[in-house]
């Protein structure tokens, strides 16, 4: 292949250079575009063709449904790693040692207490708000709190902040739900591996111990994992994008809790489930939803159907299916949504529009089923989603802020009127 682009424009021909990832990706690389063409830019809407950055984080192939974390498969890691090591992985780009490990977890238990303070900013949401838009405020907040910024040129302060987030960030999960349920808020115990001191902050009674169910442990850190990162997603870019103006870590990551609670988007868990039990309230009638998917006057979506780059099938929606399975079985949970849901995907396997379309079940179609028989309730699941992205956030930031990239600023075609004269408000 030749290791340059030949464009014309308007009679005049400019070569720009190929640029190959390790995974045999191509991309023209347009930086100097705008300058050698006196004003030429591209127009990307929704950036379908756009690559924001060279990136060592994520690998996903969307024909062949690979997903790779730095060169880890996402089957291999659900099967095999835990949450934190996954979350070490993404952000340093190694697997811990056990020493690393232990001194990442204790590092994070260090800072997992959150200023008092913050309990009255919880206190102040009615307890109706969206659990995502507390989260996200709160997550803002800490900013607030941790007043000082992030030297990037030093790995120590950087470091003290990533562990900072992974520690306090469950303990507002936790918060955002109990203070929803009426629940005192407390904080976590240290003596607790990451994800079981998650679900015992979020579901302790004040009255009664809480007891372990390692189904559930097992299968939040399968979730988390499969959830861990996704490479420029929506809420991804807007984490680099948000943290390319040199803002902090926390209000960097806000931005992408704010992106993530779209129905587009992380979103999407919750619309599924409610899709699922309005289809069940409806009769249970499959072929009624299909069709209305497919009507271009209907502007019914089947959520969980879909993805911008996964044109074959979504890796972790299959890992999600045959784990959905299991720990329903396991914890003797029948879900009659588990089986619409099952009934759905098989027409749409053979139904024209959806394969045309390639559209498949993405991550979020069977995610839901699994934390709702895990007892999470409806509106905390893209929170659950949030808490597992946390990590590929982190690890993005970090990577956009040592590589030096420049602020986030695209450009636009303007197609408003052109100059014209003020009228003072009696002429109009
Ligand atoms: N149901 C019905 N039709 C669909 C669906 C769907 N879920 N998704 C896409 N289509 C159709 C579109 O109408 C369009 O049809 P057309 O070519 O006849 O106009 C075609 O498929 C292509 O769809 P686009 O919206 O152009 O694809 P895009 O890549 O922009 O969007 C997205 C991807 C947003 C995920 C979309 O498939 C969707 O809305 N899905 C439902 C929401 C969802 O599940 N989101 C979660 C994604 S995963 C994640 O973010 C964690």
């Amino acid at each position: 292949m030749s290791d340059k682009a030949t464009i014309e424009i308007k009679g005049k021909t400019y070569e720009f250079p190929i640029i190959e990832g390790t995974e045999n990706e191509v991309a023209i690389d347009i930086k100097n575009l705008r300058s050698s063409t006196e004003g030429v830019i591209t127009l990307d809407p929704g950036y379908k063709n756009t690559g924001s950055c060279e990136s060592a984080i994520t690998f996903l192939d969307g024909e062949k449904g690979i997903l790779r974390y730095r060169g880890y498969s996402i089957e291999e890691l659900a099967e095999k790693a835990n949450f934190l090591e996954v979350a070490f992985l993404l952000i340093f780009g190694e697997l811990p040692t056990k020493e690393q490990l232990e001194k990442f977890h204790a590092d994070i238990k260090a800072q997992s207490v959150v200023d008092e303070d913050v309990r009255k900013i919880v206190d102040a949401f009615p307890k109706s708000a969206h659990p995502m838009g507390v989260i996200a405020s709160l997550t803002s907040a800490l900013t607030a709190f941790n007043p000082s910024s992030v030297n990037v040129n030093s790995e120590e302060d950087m470091y003290k902040a990533i562990v900072k987030i992974l520690g306090k960030f469950p303990v507002l999960v936790a918060w955002t739900f109990r203070k929803k349920n009426g629940l005192p808020l407390d904080y976590g115990d240290k003596n607790l591996g990451y994800v079981e001191n998650i679900l015992k902050m979020m579901f302790k009674q004040p009255n009664e111990d809480y007891l372990f169910n390692p189904i559930v442990i097992n299968a939040l850190d399968k979730l988390l994992i499969l959830h861990a990162d996704h490479e420029q997603n929506c809420s991804t870019s807007t984490v680099r994008i948000a943290g390319s103006s040199h803002v902090g870590l926390f209000a960097s990551l806000s931005t992408g809790i704010s992106a993530l609670w779209g129905p587009l988007h992380g979103g999407a868990n919750q619309a599924v489930l409610e899709m699922l039990e309005a289809i069940k309230e409806d009769g249970g009638d499959t072929e009624k939803y299909m069709a209305k998917a497919k009507d271009k006057e209907d502007p019914f979506r089947l959520m969980g159907f879909g993805h911008r780059v996964y044109k074959n099938f979504d890796p972790r929606a299959k890992i999600i299916k045959k784990a959905a399975d299991e720990i329903l079985n396991d914890l003797g949970v029948e879900d009659p949504i588990l089986n619409i849901a099952k009934a759905l995907e098989q027409e749409a396997l053979k139904d024209p529009y959806f394969v045309d379309r390639k559209l498949y079940p993405n991550v979020d179609f069977y995610s839901g089923i699994i934390y709702r028989a895990m007892g999470i309730p409806t509106d905390m699941f893209t929170v659950m989603f949030a808490l597992g992205r946390l990590p590929g956030w982190i690890a993005q930031w970090r990577e956009m802020r040592l590589n030096n990239e420049p602020i986030g600023r695209p450009r636009q075609i303007y197609v408003g009127e052109t100059l014209r004269s003020f009228k003072t408000i009696d002429k109009r």
